[in-house]
């Protein structure tokens, strides 16, 4: 087992990282204060590895709560589930929440646990590669809102992410590259030998090569950890880990959530982000073309949706979260490895990036 730290001062918390994890009892208990916790995980991941967990609950108090599967469940409506279950059990201010799942779980029962009863403690224990390398580590918690993807949030950092490796034998092909797709981010933002890592072991990952998917996790969670202890609120560099996001929500937001995964639009969005940089002579064709080989040699789209329109992009990315002062900000590669997050470019750069993108 390998153990990173996230460093808040006094919210700081370990990320472990292994096989067999959940297994071990005392990476969960060590980070349970109280005398009640709450298992909350969804109808595909609960059957398959919640009774593992639970098993270490016993002499607490406890409840396990499933939510629907998918991402058009992650809203305030279903939320409600996780409340009413907890009230239901007369779960008190002492009690632990803890997200068993993907992202969609993860977010969800964080913001849960960000309100119950103004805030209790939680636990991450993700078990999709999207939500190993990024979306358990930081305290980015919400939900979804009908007219724009996690708008409805709360920063709120957890106590462990416990990252067990051995979750990932049983995800699909799919959502593993839509996983890769947030390491691959990590390459292009800050760490270009990590990309060449990627480049080189690409076949390895796809192939679920253990100790590739290992370091793959652990480096990504490292990157991570470094920007969240630096940035926490997102005030500054943290925002480089939405490179092709803004675009990706909008994907994500006009298929309908669901349709197109996560880790695919931000695929694709990372594409748009490159060849926009290149239209604005920041990176060259070389650079944008090994990115383009990387995503692609993972599975993952290179281009928006069919029928995905120019007009449609400007509208949704209006809605972004990076917005400031009405002034679209968006992250684009200066080269591989360095990123900027910036309002300073040419409007017609966006307009003509899109425009060629969905013709
Ligand atoms: P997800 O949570 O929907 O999980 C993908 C699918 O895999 C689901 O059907 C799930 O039930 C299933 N699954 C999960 N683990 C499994 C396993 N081990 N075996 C078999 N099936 C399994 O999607 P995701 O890609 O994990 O997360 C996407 C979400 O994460 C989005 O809502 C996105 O906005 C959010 N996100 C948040 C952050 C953050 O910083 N908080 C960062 C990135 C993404
Ligand atoms: N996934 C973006 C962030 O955590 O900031």
């Amino acid at each position: 087992m390998e153990t990173l730290n996230v460093d808040l001062g006094d919210r700081s918390y370990p990320i472990y990282i292994g096989s067999g994890l959940l297994d071990r009892p005392e990476l969960l208990t060590d980070h349970i204060a109280g005398q009640s916790a709450a298992l909350v995980s969804n109808t595909t991941v609960g059957p398959l590895y919640a009774e593992r967990v639970a098993r270490h609950l016993t002499g607490l108090k406890s409840t396990e709560i499933l939510l629907p599967d998918g991402e058009r469940y992650k809203t305030l409506e279903v939320l409600q589930q996780v409340f009413t279950g907890l009230l239901e059990t007369r779960m008190d201010r002492g009690t632990t929440l803890i997200a068993l799942g993907g992202g969609v779980v993860g977010d969800m029962t964080g913001f849960a646990a960000a309100c119950y009863q103004r805030g209790v403690d939680f636990i991450q224990v993700p078990t999709t590669l999207l939500a190993m390398v990024d979306s358990s580590v930081g305290g980015k918690t919400g939900v979804n809102h009908p007219l724009g993807k996690n708008m409805i949030g709360a920063f709120y950092q957890p106590q462990c992410v416990i990252i067990d490796t051995d979750t990932l034998d049983t995800l699909d092909d799919r959502q593993l590259a839509a996983g890769i797709a947030e390491v691959i981010k990590y390459g292009i933002i800050l760490d270009a030998d990590f990309f060449a890592w990627l480049e080189a072991n690409m076949t390895k990952l796809i192939a679920r090569d253990k100790p590739a998917l290992a370091y793959a996790i652990r480096r990504s969670c490292e990157i991570k950890a470094d920007i969240v202890a630096a940035d926490e609120k997102e005030k500054g560099q943290r925002a480089l880990l939405n490179l092709g996001h803004t675009f990706g929500h909008a994907i994500e937001t006009a298929t309908g959530y669901g349709t197109w995964l996560h880790g695919e639009a931000v695929a694709a969005g990372m594409v748009l982000a490159a060849e926009m940089a290149q239209r604005l002579g920041w990176v060259q064709e070389e650079e944008v073309g090994r990115i383009r080989t990387l995503i692609a040699s993972a599975g993952l789209p290179l281009t928006p949706p069919e029928g995905m329109t120019s007009a449609r992009f400007r509208e949704l990315m209006a809605v972004d979260k990076k917005v400031v002062g009405g002034a679209l900000r968006l992250v684009l590669p200066q080269a591989i490895g360095k990123a900027v997050v910036t309002a300073d470019f040419p409007a017609a750069a966006l307009t003509e990036t899109l425009n060629a993108a969905t013709q």
